[in-house]
């Protein structure tokens, strides 16, 4: 959509909770609008991603790069993979001034190392950037049950303006596949993005 077109670029962090289809469902719809993505990808996102998807994706940056674009039938000129360690990446500094960004799906150990501002990899760090710049900060966590651990975590980090998006998908909207309880979610996460693509199911509409 048009009024998409200037969408700043977006950092879309994978950690190794349960829910790649998640992140892979987003980054095709973002990159659908002509949106620039960075992404990032842990080393447990990887295994989660094999696991949940069937998707062995290369070490390699550019490769790896490719092989997303290919799986999720985008433009791959629109998506740039970082290293764990790249700390010379725009996402490592505030004054790259990045807007948004998403991790999707978001570890209990990530979780607890954004909110203590551990930084040991380049998602942290990025994270760390977002709040230090008071940036839009959307984490879509998944764990269940929750112990008081992971609920402080995300208490303090509400409290900070971070987005608390828990992958917990409704079925109000009488769901046919698992694909559209994955729309579900993204559909809420472009919300706090403010990308609307058209394709945002919204309840009391007509269609
Ligand atoms: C198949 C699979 C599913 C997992 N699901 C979850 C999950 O839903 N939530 C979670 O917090 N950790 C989950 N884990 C454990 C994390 O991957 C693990 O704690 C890892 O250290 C997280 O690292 P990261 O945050 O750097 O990606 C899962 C691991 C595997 C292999």
């Amino acid at each position: 959509m048009s009024e998409n077109k200037k969408h700043s670029p977006i950092i879309i962090a994978m950690t190794g909770a349960s829910g790649a289809p998640y992140a892979l469902r987003l980054i095709q719809r973002l990159a659908q609008q002509n949106i620039q993505l960075h992404l990032l990808i842990s080393d447990a996102a990887r295994v989660v991603l094999q696991q949940e998807s069937e998707f062995n994706l290369s070490s390699n940056l550019d490769d790896m790069a490719k092989e997303i674009a290919d799986f999720t039938g985008v433009d791959a000129s629109l998506l740039t993979c970082w290293g764990n360690k790249d700390w010379m990446s725009p996402v490592a500094s505030g004054s790259a001034d990045m807007q948004d960004m998403v991790v999707v799906p978001c570890s209990m150990g990530s979780l607890a190392r954004i909110a203590t501002g551990a930084s040991s990899n380049l998602i942290e760090r990025a994270t760390d950037v977002m709040l230090k710049e008071r940036k839009n900060l959307v984490l879509v966590l998944r764990e269940t049950p929750l112990s008081e651990i992971h609920l402080g975590h995300m208490y303090n980090l509400s409290k900070m303006g971070v987005r608390i998006i828990p992958a917990m998908p409704g079925f109000y909207h009488q769901p046919k596949s698992i694909d559209d309880l994955v729309d579900f979610m993204v559909d809420r996460i472009l919300d706090h993005l403010n990308v609307d693509d058209g394709a945002n199911i919204r309840w009391g509409s007509k269609e």
